[in-house]
């Protein structure tokens, strides 16, 4: 099932035993403070400019996904991988693709995420011309051979993004020859040591060249998309709920007074704030949408016995277990509703996002582990998430950023409004349309992804929409 994403080579992701052990080691030392402070103040600063376009805009904000997924995609790009974009690309002004390509960086990334499973489906020969082109890998030189537009988008994208990582391979490589490595190197210095010769023989390198883009493909995807998500679902419940807004923006206040961004510390601030209302955002977020809804794993070729409710049972060899996140999350056993559920209908995020299961009530911090098992957003284990810190230092400066200064509300239709607020009826429709999205509105792609468009307001603190 993992195959999918070895795409480009094998990967962290979609590897098994000692060969996935051989990437993690390569990876692990760059996730370390350095990354996660670099992650925090790009988070900050991409985070101020992207508010100025939304405090310009007179529209409402419908893409809030897509805004959202450019800035995490600049962090990671940045941080991780020694990319600066276009800045045009980060504001979402422009996106022209740079000379000698037929993408934006952008446009190649996420137009490759969303054609994986065309890809991994179709089989190479029919995408390309070439006689005997039998892999993806060689998709790159020839012509479209399928005249469906699917087929042709989905090569057009795989060898896009694959010029881009080639190019940033090369850099990096040439980098390292002529400055030779530093201590505290980027995964994407890493990677591209661990494929480097230092004799002519290729064995001599620790991983394959194909296994150097097949990391960089699947750490950038892992990096960009699940935090874009976890971020715009936050977003987009705090709206619904603006009594729990004001709770966590009178947190921010009690952290950071009235510090500039530009003086929020990573060491200092970013441990308060995850502690607090903002990290209690993230927990329930990520219960609520588990952005893998469902972790494959097999027991390989040993059984498993375990033990269940004071009775022993084995699971066969060779078992596909796919755990089921989402219901997990939902259990009552471990997560009961706060608010009753009525009728047969979709589960309702807004009712069931219930920050105080996270919070000391007076305290208002931290103050609840849950049972082990119960609550896996980042998986557990040997292969749990590399990048959990990194996803937490990003959420929680752009989280910060957003509603220090500002908050965020339901567009709702203008022309109806009364002139001192808008009415109960108006929001509550608002509410309702919003809460549809939030449910109905969700897919999985390669992560739990919201479909629909929820039509935002951006309003400086103090200026909210009064409902009458
Ligand atoms: C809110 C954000 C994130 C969530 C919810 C998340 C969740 C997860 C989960 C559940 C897994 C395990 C998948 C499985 O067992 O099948 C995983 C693995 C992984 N994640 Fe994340 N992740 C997030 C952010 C990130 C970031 C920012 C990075 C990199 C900078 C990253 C890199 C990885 C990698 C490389 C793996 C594979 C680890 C391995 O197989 O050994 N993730 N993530």
């Amino acid at each position: 099932m993992m195959g999918m994403l070895n795409m480009y080579g094998p990967t962290i992701t979609a590897t098994e035993g000692e060969e996935s052990r051989i990437y993690r080691k390569i990876a692990t030392p760059s996730f370390n403070d350095r990354t996660h402070g670099s992650a925090w103040i790009e988070s900050l600063g991409l985070t101020s400019a992207l508010l100025k376009r939304w405090d310009s805009m007179k529209a409402p904000i419908t893409q809030l996904n897509e805004d959202v997924a450019r800035l995490t995609l600049q962090v990671i790009s940045y941080v991780c991988f020694d990319r600066q974009m276009e800045w045009a690309e980060a504001t979402g002004r422009q996106d022209n693709p740079p000379k000698g390509h037929s993408m934006s960086y952008r446009e190649a990334i996420s137009s490759m995420v969303d054609n994986i499973p065309t890809l991994f489906m179709v089989p190479p020969p029919v995408l390309s011309k070439k006689k005997g082109c039998k892999d993806r890998s060689s998709l790159m030189e020839h012509s479209d051979i399928s005249p469906i537009d699917a087929h042709k988008k989905a090569k057009a994208s795989y060898a896009e993004w694959q010029k881009y990582m080639e190019e940033m391979r090369d850099e990096t490589s040439e980098s390292l020859r002529r400055n030779g490595s530093r201590n505290d190197a980027s995964i994407l210095e890493s990677f591209v040591q661990a494929g480097q010769t230092s004799t002519t023989d290729s064995k001599d390198a620790k991983i394959s060249p194909a296994a150097v883009l097949g990391n960089i493909f699947v750490f950038i995807m892992a990096g960009y998309e699940t935090s874009a998500n976890t971020l715009t679902y936050a977003i987009a419940l705090l709206a619904c709920r603006p009594d729990l807004q004001k709770a966590m923006q009178a947190d921010l206040d009690r952290i950071l007074g009235d510090c500039p961004s530009s003086d929020w510390s990573y060491e200092a601030d970013f441990p308060k704030i995850l502690a607090g209302y903002v990290g209690a955002v993230m927990n329930e977020t990520l219960r609520l949408y588990s952005v893998l809804p469902f972790f494959p794993k097999t027991t390989r070729e040993t059984p498993k016995p375990f033990t269940f409710d004071g009775r022993d049972y084995t699971v066969p060899a060779d078992t596909l277990i796919l755990m089921n996140t989402s219901a997990t999350h939902r259990n009552p056993k471990y997560w009961p509703a706060v608010v009753p559920i009525a009728g047969d209908g979709p589960p309702y995020p807004v009712s069931s996002f219930d920050l105080s299961r996270w919070l000391n009530k007076d305290k208002g911090i931290s103050a609840f582990s849950p049972t082990p098992g119960s609550y896996v957003p980042f998986s557990d284990g040997p292969r749990a998430c590399i990048g959990k810190r990194f996803a937490q230092a990003q959420f929680c400066a752009v989280m910060a950023t957003i509603f220090k200064d500002y908050s965020v509300e339901l567009a709702v239709d203008d022309s109806q409004a009364a002139e001192k607020g808008v009415s109960k009826s108006l929001w509550e429709k608002a509410k309702r349309n919003a809460e549809q999205e939030l449910s109905t509105g969700v897919g999985f792609l390669m992560s739990l992804k919201m479909k629909g468009k929820i039509p935002l307001r951006l309003v400086k603190r103090g200026e909210e929409q009064s409902v009458v």
